[in-house]
Order: structure tokens, then C-alpha cells, then sequence
């Protein structure tokens, strides 16, 4: 399958057109930005990183009951993936307090859930993402209340298949970020990326960040935190 032309560039991936008008070529960059593009880096190696462990885990949950754009990794860095109108949510889960909810709600990091906490917010930097509840998602007429329900129910899906994957490489699944499109026919599939760019990852043992929580706190040693968990991943999938 050709690139075609540029359809659209974001901050840490371009995306092509194909011959086929439901098909499109993504390709992961090094660009690494935080807090709404305001801080700016690179990761060396990550878009090699985020397009691998993406697709790995994307195989995983289309295995588990979870449909996803994910169609044939083309190189190092590409990937062929299905067409979707995104839906312009950011759906995040978690299972142990940090960052925004940390912050927001004075709830010290590392504070375990009882159950997950599904969150959303609004995909639109403009406006700085803000959070939102679903019946401001209905407002906003983002999604129907029938997407919604299965949006919350894949991410539940996704949340108990990725701890359960994450542990037996002694990795804790803190939280993550997803988001979803629909196809032509108007079914819901997930999209985006699956990356240490989108996922708090610990080290189960020492609790060491292994995900661009190191790169937006300015923690060091980011790249090697990104190699790190690839490991741990390929290590655990050659044991299968
Ligand atoms: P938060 O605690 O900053 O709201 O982040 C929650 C999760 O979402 C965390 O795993 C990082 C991920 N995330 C993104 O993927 N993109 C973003 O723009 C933000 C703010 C967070």
C-alpha cells in the first residue's frame, strides 16, 4: 500500500491518504510536546516505540473483543490503519490517582481506585481539552447516548485487558488516555495510539516511571524509560 498525500499532521504523528479511500498510513514521529504543545522536545526512537507497542497492544485487544483501526504494521515507524472520523473525545481511565486528578481533586499520587474512574474530556486544544462529563458530551452532541455507553464499556474492556497484560510484565497500569472513531457503516472502533505517550506506566516493584510522565516533569533519562518498557513488552510477548 503507497503513501499518498498528506491528509494531516499532529503533534506526534503524520497521516497519509492510500489508494483506498478507507485506508490511511500513519507515521510516528520523535516529536515529544506537553501541556498543549506549550513544552516541545524529542524523543529519540519513540515514534519507533509508540508505532511497535501500539500495534502489539492493538492486536491484543481485537483479540479480547475490542475493534480497533489497526490493519498491517508497514515499517519501523508506519502503520495501515482504517479510516475513522474521530470522536472528539479524550476518554481516559484510571486506576490509581496522578497527575490532573492528583492535582485537581488534592489526592495524593499513588492513591489506589477501589474501581476504575472513567473520565472524559473535550478534544479541542483551543480550548485546552477541558474535562466533561457524558451529558455535556450529549450537549455538545459529541456522541449519541448509545455511543457512549459502548465507548465506556470498550474503555472498561480495554482497562482490565492492559492490567492484566501490564502485570505479567511487572509493569502497574496507572492510567490512560484513549480515543475512538467511527467507520464508514458508523460503528464505534478504538484509534489513536496505545504508548508510553498516552499511558503512566510504573515499574511494579520500585514504582520507576517508565512513560513521558519523565519527559513532562523533566525527569531524565526519558529515552531509556521508553526502551525499557518495550522490553519488558517484546520479553513477555517472545514467552508466548
Ligand atoms: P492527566 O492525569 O494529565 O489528565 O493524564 C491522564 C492520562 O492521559 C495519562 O496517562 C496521560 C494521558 N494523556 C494523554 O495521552 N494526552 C494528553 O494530552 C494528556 C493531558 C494526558
Amino acid at each position: 500500500m503507497e503513501k499518498r498525500e498528506q491528509l494531516y499532521e499532529g503533534k506526534a504523528k503524520q497521516v497519509y491518504k492510500t489508494d483506498d479511500p478507507q485506508l490511511l498510513i500513519v507515521s510516528y514521529k520523535d516529536d515529544a510536546t506537553a501541556f498543549n504543545g506549550l513544552k516541545k522536545g524529542t524523543i529519540t526512537g519513540k515514534g519507533v516505540i509508540n508505532n511497535q507497542m501500539s500495534n502489539r497492544l492493538m492486536q491484543r485487544l481485537e483479540k479480547g473483543g475490542v475493534p480497533t483501526h489497526y490493519v498491517q504494521e508497514l515499517s519501523d515507524r508506519e502503520t495501515l490503519v482504517k479510516r475513522v472520523t474521530i470522536v472528539p473525545l479524550e476518554v481516559i481511565v484510571r486506576n490509581i490517582a496522578a497527575g490532573s486528578f492528583s492535582k485537581r481533586y488534592g489526592v495524593e499520587e499513588g492513591t489506589p481506585f477501589a474501581q476504575p474512574t472513567v473520565e472524559y474530556s473535550y478534544k479541542n486544544d483551543d480550548l485546552g481539552d477541558p474535562l466533561l462529563n457524558s451529558d455535556h458530551a450529549l450537549a455538545l452532541k459529541l456522541a449519541t447516548p448509545e455511543e457512549l455507553a459502548l465507548i465506556r464499556k470498550y474503555a472498561l474492556a480495554v482497562n482490565e485487558q492492559l492490567k492484566a497484560f501490564w502485570t505479567s510484565c511487572n509493569v502497574t497500569l496507572v492510567d490512560f488516555k484513549l480515543e475512538f472513531g467511527r467507520l464508514e457503516d458508523g460503528s464505534i472502533v478504538l484509534a489513536d495510539e496505545i504508548s508510553p505517550d498516552t499511558c503512566r506506566l510504573w515499574d511494579s516493584a520500585t514504582g520507576e516511571k517508565l512513560d513521558k510522565d519523565r519527559f513532562r516533569r523533566d525527569m531524565g533519562g526519558v529515552e531509556d524509560a521508553y526502551q525499557e518498557i518495550m522490553r519488558r513488552l517484546t520479553s513477555h510477548n517472545e514467552k508466548e
